[in-house]
């Protein structure tokens, strides 16, 4: 249960959407890294765990002053860091109402809308990338958890093609699979691979061409034609 109630509740949303857009607003004025100053000002966040509940405008506010400052603003449009996309206002907007719903979507009947936003974007998806009728989607948080599902479904594929259950009998005693992977495999599939038990060093690397794609010609001979 919230602990406010009625105009309090519209208040606190009110008070946070006018903070989000002061924020946005100030991307294109503010340095891209945040300043000493703002980077001492995280001090303010070194407090005891509390006891008690707090004014929950007083912590917006604290994390909005102390917090916002010392912030990358990756949001905007002149941030080059990373391969990370500024955020779109309409999209901000959707994650505060997706937010307030506060759906658990593991199961239709536990969110109807989210089984059905699913499936819309299953459908354009698959569309998108002239995938059959019929295509399964599974939204994850970004490209580790990509990678990883990936590789998993694929491990499953290959090893069951091969007679074995490894969601039943797990990897001991499987069947060796190949893996084979360009010279410049992002570092989140080589992780995936880790955790997947499939081995980090294992992986049959292939020499990139000038784009970066696996030169196909360069493919292990022992493995070519066995997809
Ligand atoms: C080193 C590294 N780790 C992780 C990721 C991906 O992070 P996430 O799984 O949150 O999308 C990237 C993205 O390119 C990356 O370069």
């Amino acid at each position: 249960m919230s602990p406010l109630a009625g105009a309090d509740v519209q208040a606190l949303l009110a008070d946070a959407a006018g903070r989000a857009g002061r924020y946005l607003a100030d991307l294109d004025e503010r340095p891209v890294a945040p300043g000493g100053a703002a980077l001492a000002g995280l001090a303010r966040f070194d407090e005891p765990l509390p006891e008690v509940t707090g004014d929950p405008a007083a912590t917006l506010a604290l994390l909005d002053e102390a917090g916002s400052a010392a912030t990358v603003a990756s949001a905007g449009g002149r941030y080059f860091g990373f391969v990370i996309g500024g955020s779109h206002t309409v999209a901000v907007a959707a994650g505060w109402l997706a937010t307030a719903w506060d759906q658990d979507a593991a199961l239709p009947v536990m969110s109807p809308v989210s089984a059905r936003l699913h499936e819309v974007v299953t459908g354009w998806l698959a569309g998108l990338l002239g995938l059959p009728a019929g295509t399964a989607a599974v939204s994850v948080s970004g490209a580790s958890m990509a990678n990883t599902t990936a590789l998993a479904a694929a491990r499953d594929h290959q090893l069951a093609r091969a007679g074995w259950d490894v969601q039943a009998d797990g990897l001991f005693g499987a069947p060796e699979l190949t893996v084979v992977i360009g010279e410049y495999a992002h570092s989140t599939a080589v992780r995936a691979l880790g955790l997947l038990g499939l081995g980090r060093n294992r992986a049959r690397r292939v020499p990139a061409d000038d784009q970066g794609r696996m030169r196909a010609d360069c493919l292990p001979e022992d493995v070519t034609g066995r997809w």
